[in-house]
């Protein structure tokens, strides 16, 4: 089902709902399959995760958890420095747990490289990500992400999620944003 309107700030949608609604189902079916043993706890990272997370843990048939963090990377802008502070820690102790990381998107992956190190210090069984989209940079680090949804443009993209200063979270598509929007 095409999109025929969108948000006068896009400029293209990149990813209807349909075509996420497919994909987060397909990452589901793997992900129940691969922890069919031991459901993992889901680990969103707030706040872009919180509608892949929402679909994702609904699409997964297993009794999994879901916990959260809020990191705030320090960096000029738009892009991250990989110095990385907690706003809001986990509440389960994931000691001998499965942990599965959910992010919106990995762009250098230096905030998702901090997070991993400091999750995997606190012992739990296993830790993989899955991330709804993977901008071209986030090759060139060496994380293993274990499920992607999207590899995409390196494109400033917004919706489902995804903020430019906290706006078109809302936004049910994920869409380029127009560069008039942020540059002048
Ligand atoms: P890293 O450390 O992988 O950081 O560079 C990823 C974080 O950067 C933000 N980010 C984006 N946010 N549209 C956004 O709304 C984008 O195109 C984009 N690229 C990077 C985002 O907060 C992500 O968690
Ligand atoms: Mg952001």
């Amino acid at each position: 089902m095409p999109q025929t309107h969108h948000h006068p700030d896009v400029e293209r949608i990149l990813l209807d709902e349909q075509q996420i609604r497919e994909k987060v189902t397909e990452l589901g079916e793997q992900i129940a399959a691969d922890y069919a043993d031991e459901p993992p706890i889901l680990v969103g990272v707030l706040k872009g995760a919180v509608m892949v997370m929402a679909d994702l843990a609904r699409s997964i048939p297993l009794d999994v958890e879901m916990d959260w963090m809020a990191v705030s990377s320090y960096g000029s802008g738009t892009k991250s420095s990989g110095v990385v502070r907690i706003l809001k820690d986990l509440s389960a102790d994931i000691d001998g747990r499965r942990v599965l990381i959910v992010e919106d998107i990995i762009d250098s992956g230096l905030t998702l490289k901090w997070l991993l190190s400091n999750l995997r210090s606190r012992g739990p069984k296993s830790v993989e990500i899955c991330t709804l989209l993977r901008k071209p940079e986030a090759a060139r680090v060496e994380i293993d992400v274990k499920y992607v949804g999207f590899d995409i443009p390196n494109e400033f993209v917004i919706g489902y999620g995804l903020d430019f200063s906290e706006a078109y979270r809302n936004l049910p598509y994920v869409g380029v944003l127009k560069r008039s929007v942020y540059e002048d």
